[in-house]
């Protein structure tokens, strides 16, 4: 929680930032070791929800995987001192150069998504003259429930590879001599809240595997993506998302062989909580119906309230005068470049500082520079 200290320094730091707090994140971080634990589950994290350096060296410390999809997080994962047999590496559009650069590093998995993606990893490793592991990802066709854009594992989406196209897979895959097939990957979406849709995965998966079994290919892996949701209408009351009840749903459904290991790749729901952005009131601006705070935030430091339509909960840190309804919104040229509308806030004067809530995953890793701005900085709490 923010204390007085605490808001002492954020208010004396130039906005706007990410503001991670270390606290949180280690809570978040020891959950995650403690429920996967008891059933001996590895854990990569997903680099692509937030790359900070403070934050990346926590979940390093953790001992945990790193899920990458570019050559550039390959490299940064290794840099930072993952071990490069918890690297792997997925994407449907991998180049050569990305393939050489996790050859070379000699990652645990290549997640793949197409016969000629795989036959590509294979020429390059018989060039390296060496044999790469891969997983091929496999669309289930489960509904995960959750935003279109981030729904990734039904049968129409450019994801993965389809069930009828097994037979043909499995052909190929025995004729190519630089790869090895080491297991199975899925990842249905992400913002994942219905249980239900984990235990419905794990048992398409226990199809699909069993396939694998009598086509005489040993896996020795099934890799489950991410997916976990967070609570993004209570930050506060629920800082910590159900990774009990999500690492149960596996267990208690999954059938997993002698000796199979169960992997997972988890990206917002280790580091979403931990992250607000802080920004700064610039206008109060009375519009004809509306009243707007136009913050030094917008939608270049967050964008997922303009990509998704998402919801983050925002306070005004310097003010608890009487609430008023506000647009919240920041100064970028586009008229989607809005936090919330119609919220109740304290009232607030230029100079407020306000913070957007559960914005470490997927806030600063999206940011861009549109209209020139500069690239949004992040602190964890030492770092402040
Ligand atoms: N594994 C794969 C193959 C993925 O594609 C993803 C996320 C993850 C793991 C991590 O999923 P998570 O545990 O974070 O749900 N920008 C969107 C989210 C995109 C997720 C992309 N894939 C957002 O802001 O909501």
């Amino acid at each position: 929680m923010i204390n007085r200290e605490l808001l002492s320094k954020l208010t004396s730091k130039a906005t706007p930032y990410y503001f991670y707090d270390t606290e949180l994140l280690r809570k978040t971080i020891q959950e995650i070791k403690t429920e996967s634990n008891k059933y001996g589950y590895q854990v990569h994290y997903a680099l692509k929800a937030n790359t900070h350096d403070g934050v990346v060296k926590e979940i390093v410390a953790a001992g945990f995987g790193a899920d990458c999809v570019s050559g550039n997080e390959v490299s940064y994962a290794h840099s930072m001192g993952i071990p490069s047999e918890r690297i792997a590496f997925a994407g449907v559009g991998k180049t050569d150069h990305e393939i050489l650069t996790a050859l070379r590093v000699g990652i645990f998995s290549f997640n793949c998504e197409s016969i000629p993606e795989i036959e590509v990893i294979n020429d390059l490793a018989a060039q390296e003259g060496v044999v790469a592991p891969i997983a091929i990802r496999i669309n289930p066709d489960v509904d995960p429930k959750t935003h279109e854009y981030i729904t990734t594992g039904l049968k129409d989406n450019k994801f993965g590879i389809n069930h009828w196209d097994f037979d043909v897979v499995a052909e190929r895959l025995k004729s190519l001599d630089n790869i090895e097939l080491t297991g199975i990957h899925f990842h249905v979406g992400s913002q994942i809240m219905d249980m239900t849709v984990f235990e419905q995965l794990s048992l398409k998966i226990n199809k699909i595997a069993a396939w694998f079994k009598e086509n005489d290919f040993h896996l020795h892996h099934i890799n489950v993506g991410g997916g976990l949701g967070i609570n993004y209408e209570a930050p506060v009351e629920a800082p910590v998302a159900d990774f009990k009840g999500y690492f149960k749903a596996f267990h208690d459904h999954i059938h997993l062989e002698e000796g199979q290991e169960l992997h997972f790749e988890l990206g917002r729901s280790v580091v979403a909580q931990c992250g607000h952005l802080i920004s700064k009131v610039l206008y109060v601006k009375q519009g004809l119906e509306t009243q707007f705070m136009i913050l030094d935030a917008g939608m270049t430091e967050l964008i997922r309230p303009a990509l998704y339509g998402a919801h983050h909960d925002i306070s005004v840190l310097t003010s608890d005068l009487s609430r008023e309804k506000y647009d919240v919104v920041g100064p970028v040229c586009e008229s989607s470049d809005v936090f919330a509308k119609g919220v109740m806030l304290p009232k607030s004067k230029r100079g407020d500082i306000v913070a957007i809530h559960s914005s470490g995953a997927y806030g600063q890793t999206m940011a861009s520079s549109y209209n020139m701005r500069d690239l949004v900085k992040g602190y964890t709490t030492e770092e402040l």
